[in-house]
């Protein structure tokens, strides 16, 4: 019954079952191979470098692909097809030798990692077998926690972003934490920085300010990078955490171009970045915060774009929004302004979080990606779960209404007047995960979740051309207890319209499903596999990371 439901809702296969091993699964009629794994050379130079038994050596780090494969976007340039793709952190028992036991020990090690992480770009093609990496195509680069950036908006060069390295605060050092994606209307790159705050630590002493605790950062980082590289020690570079935490914009087709960190779309744990337009033109961009009881943001520029025009100030000159859910199933964007915060327009940028507790945005379930519906002005942001819901300072409300929410939500907005640039929106819940096996009440989901497609925290989400909404979960594979009949990760299809929501793949035990873009006729799907366990995809040796192909084996498009 299942099967015929989804397919007379259109989804066009049929849905799969739960899997508990170490490998993928997709829908009968549907194939799949890896793309690229973690430590798969983009140049020749590092070709053969990788071992099964030790990774990846340091000489070859920043050229093959990087860790824990997270967003990405497809781009089309001069009849190549380019792809730009985070590497969102590391392994480290993995990644380093065994004797470090998961923590740097000397400085070599310490960029190792960092060499792993960031972003790259590699030009793919499709030959006799599929799509491959063109090893050696001038559009391969690889964008680490050391490359050379700079920054514009409001905060750029501000008192907060000056250094001892960089007294002018315009010109930071690399992008990390690179989580989510997003694709610009004018065919850039956009990497999200999610959890920075992880790299910081402190040698010594240095001042502990409501702005590093309202973002986690203090005490000892989590890879030791601050006892061999002062940039990352909070007692040697205070203000080096507030140049970390924004929306970069990549150019994939110029390998030469300098990465810009864009301050007016504000400094969180940002998990993607959804580029839509107002009707007069203006640029929306929607973003979540990926912390248990932060926010969700949209960007709106000042100037208008269209096809052809110039693109300055479209980032760096605008309005901050957080946003306000209503119980009665309304919402407000609310501006962040020096007026509405009695913040300094600097310090609303830096401290974005601050300024949305100024003004009584709404604690969210951790907003992870956000995704516009492309044939209605709606979109969907994926609450992934938040065990502390529930807690003091951070009761239900009507959009995050379960405590100790497990199993997560997606909440569906709908801007007024059929415009992203509007300020008021109405919204509901496109569905609440849960287990109808295990509970009869909230717990148990929605009406759209059945014992035949139920999952837990969803994350990663994109829409396709068609108007389907995918959704990729980041949560508990144990398949036991509260979670037994959801086995592994996956990826599943909704149809906003009706609700159904069917299962299209699994990934290996250990593994979430983050990332997805198609080759450019649709015939092929990019999905990330990050963080598996096992030995997947060799069978031997150490688990990596990878970016799988997955086509129907008819050569139909879909997605
Ligand atoms: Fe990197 Fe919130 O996921
Ligand atoms: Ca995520
Ligand atoms: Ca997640
Ligand atoms: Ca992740």
């Amino acid at each position: 019954a299942t099967s015929a439901r989804a397919q007379a809702a259109g989804f066009g296969f049929t849905p799969i079952g739960i899997h508990t091993d170490f490998d993928i699964h997709v829908p009968e009629g549907y194939e799949w191979r890896p793309l690229v794994r973690w430590g798969d050379a983009l140049f020749s130079d590092a070709e053969g470098t990788y071992s099964a038994e030790t990774g990846v050596p340091l000489a070859a780090s920043d050229r093959v692909f990087g860790e824990n494969t997270d967003g990405m976007e497809t781009f089309e340039h001069d009849g190549h097809v380019l792809l730009a793709i985070n590497s969102e952190y590391v392994n480290p028992r993995i990644n380093l030798p065994a004797d470090s036991e998961g923590m740097p020990k000397n400085a070599d090690e310490v960029t190792l990692l960092k060499n792993m992480q960031g972003v790259t770009v590699m030009e793919i093609a499709n030959g006799a077998n599929g799509w491959d990496v063109v090893i050696d195509s001038p559009y391969n680069r690889r964008i680490t926690h050391e490359t050379q950036m700079t920054m514009d908006g409001p905060a750029a060069g501000s008192a907060l972003m000056q250094t001892n390295a960089d007294p002018e605060g315009m010109s930071p050092k690399g992008t990390m934490n690179n989580c989510g994606s997003g694709k610009t209307l004018w065919g850039t790159y956009l990497t999200c920085e999610e959890n920075f705050n992880g790299y910081f630590g402190a040698t010594g002493a240095y001042e502990e300010t409501d702005g590093l605790a309202r973002y986690g950062i203090g005490g000892e980082g989590r890879y030791a990078y601050e006892k061999f590289d002062t940039r990352y020690d909070l007692s040697a570079e205070p203000n080096e955490p507030h140049r970390h935490g924004w929306i970069t914009e990549i150019d994939p087709t110029d390998p030469e171009s300098t990465p810009v960190k864009h301050t007016a779309l504000g400094r969180f744990k940002h998990e993607n970045a959804e580029m839509v337009q107002a009707a007069d033109g203006r640029i929306v961009v929607y973003m979540g915060d990926d912390e248990r009881g932060e926010f969700m943001y949209k960007y709106v520029s000042n100037g208008t774009w269209s096809e052809g025009q110039p693109t300055d100030g479209l980032l760096s000159d605008g309005t901050l929004y957080v946003a306000k859910f209503n119980d009665d199933q309304t919402g407000e964007w609310l501006a962040l302004t020096p007026e509405t915060t009695g913040m300094s327009a600097e310090d609303i940028l830096v401290f974005s979080r601050m300024a949305g507790s100024a003004v009584g945005a709404t604690t969210m379930d951790r907003p992870e990606w956000i995704a516009a519906n492309p044939l209605r002005v709606e979109a969907y942001c994926a609450l992934t779960n938040n065990s502390r819901r529930g807690n003091e300072g951070m009761p239900v409300n009507a959009a995050n209404p379960r405590e100790t929410n497990d199993y997560g939500q997606i909440v569906r907005w709908r801007p007024e007047g059929e415009d992203h640039g509007a300020t008021g929106f109405s919204w509901d819940l496109y569905v609440m995960a849960g287990n109808p096996e295990v509970y009869d009440n909230a717990y148990g989901g929605s009406d759209n979740v059945t014992a035949g497609n139920m999952f837990n925290s969803p994350d990663g989400m994109a829409f396709s051309s068609d108007g389907l909404l995918w959704i990729q979960t980041d949560g508990d594979d144990s398949n036991e207890g509260d979670f037994a009949g959801m086995g592994n990760n996956q990826m599943l299809v909704g149809n906003p319209e009706t609700g159904e929501i069917a299962r299209f793949m699994t990934v290996p035990n250990g593994a979430e499903v983050t990332g997805l873009t198609w080759s450019p006729d649709r015939t092929v799907a990019f999905v990330g596999v990050q963080h598996p366990g096992g030995a997947w995809p060799d069978g031997e040796g150490k688990p990596r990371s990878s970016v799988v192909s997955v086509w129907r084996a008819d050569g139909a498009a879909f997605g």
